[in-house]
């Protein structure tokens, strides 16, 4: 954490953070909790893919956003406001003009993760806000407040602390980080417009079992063991059919959203790949041992959606982004 010195108020430049989307590589759900949340066992990784958020202190007590890009629904609702006013409440005077509240804050939020997708755009986005208020306020927290100021946010935020891939377990705040990953690994992203509600999921999955499978947690298990040891980018591809299956929201998404599966078998016929979905979905996804191969074969899509030899479902065409997973050392480098 940079402490800054002065008065915020007079920065002169805004205080920027990249928000990397996340893909999960595997989704063991472990059990139903009493709260209703589930205990999971995933592996999650960030994407060279990230939304920009700049940040600024304002005169006035009112934060403001504001959004380019991706419609990322009503600003109002964003989990950017849920963060500053949870980076607030954890700092309290604790900041370089202290001892009030911290001062406003004007962000930027350039949307370019698609939303509501399974990629967690609007989770980073309130990891970046948290990380980014800190900065702008000169204000510190220690890890375990961070944590436990992002676990409250949202489930998946603390993972967005960890900086690379990581092993998530509990209801998101578990955040173990897995430091293996050699090279970058290109991922093609798949996702169709339309909304599938996490909520909505768990709740088909709640329906349907009362906990998951012991062959995908068994995967997620050992990928996490792989991704701590040391995996080439070659070796992760090696393993895309059994991440493809190591999810255990897959039959939960098809319940609510069923055209997507026949078109996830769809894209793997095209591409000869096995095709993953991210989380909850929307989102699929393929892999391959660079980014170039990913953008030569986003093109394969786009073309054989453009020719009608593939079609998607939802409201619109795909969106369709070539981009890579990005490893520890990494961050802050754009796919
Ligand atoms: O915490 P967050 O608001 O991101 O969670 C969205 C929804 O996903 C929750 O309301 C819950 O239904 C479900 N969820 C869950 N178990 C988790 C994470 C999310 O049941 N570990």
């Amino acid at each position: 954490m940079t402490v800054t010195g002065g008065d915020p108020l007079r920065r002169l430049t805004p205080v920027v953070r990249l928000a990397p989307a996340k893909l999960n590589l595997t989704l063991a759900v472990v059990a139903r909790r009493d709260d209703g949340f589930h205990t999971l066992h995933s592996v999650f990784v960030p994407l060279g893919l990230a939304d920009r958020l700049s940040l600024a202190p304002v005169g006035g007590h009112r934060d403001t956003l504001h959004v380019t890009g991706f419609d990322a629904g009503p600003p109002a609702d964003s989990l950017v406001f849920r963060a500053l006013a949870g980076a607030r409440a954890a700092v309290g005077g604790g900041w370089t003009g202290g001892p009030g509240p911290a001062p406003a804050l004007a962000v930027r939020l350039d949307k370019r993760i698609p939303v509501a997708a399974g990629l967690a755009g609007g989770s980073s986005d309130a990891a970046a806000t948290l990380d980014g208020a800190l900065e702008a306020w000169g204000a510190e927290l220690d890890d375990d407040a961070r944590q436990a100021t992002a676990a409250r946010i949202g489930s998946d935020v603390p993972f967005f602390l960890a900086g690379g891939p990581a092993l998530i377990q509990g209801r998101g705040e578990q955040v173990v980080p897995l430091h293996g990953l050699r090279g970058r690994p290109g991922i093609v992203l798949v996702t169709p417009v339309m909304a599938v509600s996490t909520t909505d999921v768990f709740a088909a999955f709640d329906a349907i079992r009362t906990h998951g499978d012991d062959a995908v947690r068994m995967s997620s298990v050992h990928l996490a063991e792989e991704l701590r040891a040391g995996l080439t980018a070659d070796n992760l591809v090696a393993r895309a059919g059994v991440l493809a299956s190591a999810n255990d929201l897959l039959q939960a998404t098809s319940l609510v959203e069923p055209t997507l599966i026949p078109f996830k078998r769809a894209l793997s016929r095209l591409l000869r790949r096995p095709i993953g979905l991210s989380g909850s979905g929307p989102t699929l996804w393929a892999l391959y041992a660079s980014e170039a191969e990913a953008m030569a074969t986003a093109e394969t899509v786009r073309s054989a959606l453009g020719d009608g030899s593939l079609t998607a479902p939802g409201t619109g065409q795909p969106s369709i982004v070539a981009t890579a997973i990005v490893g520890h050392d990494q961050q802050g480098s754009e796919g």
